[in-house]
């Protein structure tokens, strides 16, 4: 059943909403009464450090921060030049940086990040990818006791594949993909969406500095 929220939650900040994952959790928050304002890369370029800075200038606190951008390419590691290493270093982990330095999620509060299941079983492919999304969850789970003190939950979403523009861009063939899943399917953008609306709308709190794997049952890890 849809309607408004019964607890203090007003405002949320999810970037990369214009597409994906990002809009369809925006989506959802936006059916729970929250106001979630599209936010694309024209909006913020978490690649660009002014950009980032004049975001947070104009946005300086939230109930709700989603931190999420676009991924970098697969790439073979002996390929990889050192501007792309800093583009993605800034794009993927220095841009969270600031964020969370800069924006105030206010006592009661959420923060996402929408990082890979890489970061737990990586590929040789997508280093530029796992590395900084491993260092970003590093971060928050660090600050997760800071954060817990304070009453915002901080909760890692771990994606497996997801049917979006990004799987649809790494991924020739998609229907041999889904094939070969346990579920013979990608992930829906909407189904994250409803785990972030369930979360933040069921006022769900002691749920804090862990890391959920969204993969539809791929890793075969136990803990
Ligand atoms: N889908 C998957 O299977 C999967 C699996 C593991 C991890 N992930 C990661 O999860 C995140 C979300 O995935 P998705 O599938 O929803 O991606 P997506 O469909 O490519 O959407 C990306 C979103 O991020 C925004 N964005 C792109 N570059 C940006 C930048 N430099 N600064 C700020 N915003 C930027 C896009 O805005 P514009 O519309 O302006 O371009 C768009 O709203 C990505 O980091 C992706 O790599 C996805």
């Amino acid at each position: 059943m849809e309607g408004p929220i019964m607890n203090s939650i007003k405002t949320a900040l999810v970037l990369g909403s214009s597409r994906g994952v990002g809009k369809a959790i925006a989506e959802e928050l936006r059916k729970a009464g929250i106001d979630a304002p599209t936010i694309s890369s024209k909006e913020i370029d978490t690649a660009d450090r002014a950009s980032v800075l004049a975001f947070a200038q104009k946005h300086p606190s939230t109930d709700v921060l989603v931190l999420n951008t676009g991924g970098p390419p697969k790439k073979d590691f002996f390929e990889i030049q050192r501007e792309e290493w800093e583009k993605y270093h800034q794009q993927l982990f220095l841009s969270f940086v600031a964020l969370l330095q800069m924006v105030e999620v206010h006592r009661g509060g959420y923060i996402f990040l929408i990082s890979s299941h890489l970061i737990s079983e990586p590929k040789e492919n997508m280093i530029l990818s796992q590395t900084y999304r491993l260092a970003s969850w590093s971060m928050l789970k660090a600050l997760s006791k800071h954060f817990a003190a304070r009453g915002v939950s901080v909760i890692n979403i771990a994606l497996g594949p997801i049917l979006t523009d990004r799987l649809k861009n790494l991924t020739a063939d998609i229907p041999a993909l889904e094939g070969k899943l346990p579920m013979k399917r990608a992930g829906k953008p909407e189904e994250i969406g409803r785990f972030v609306r369930s979360i933040v709308e069921g006022d769900i709190k002691y749920l804090t500095g862990v890391s959920i794997t969204f993969d539809g049952g791929l890793s075969s890890a136990i803990l």
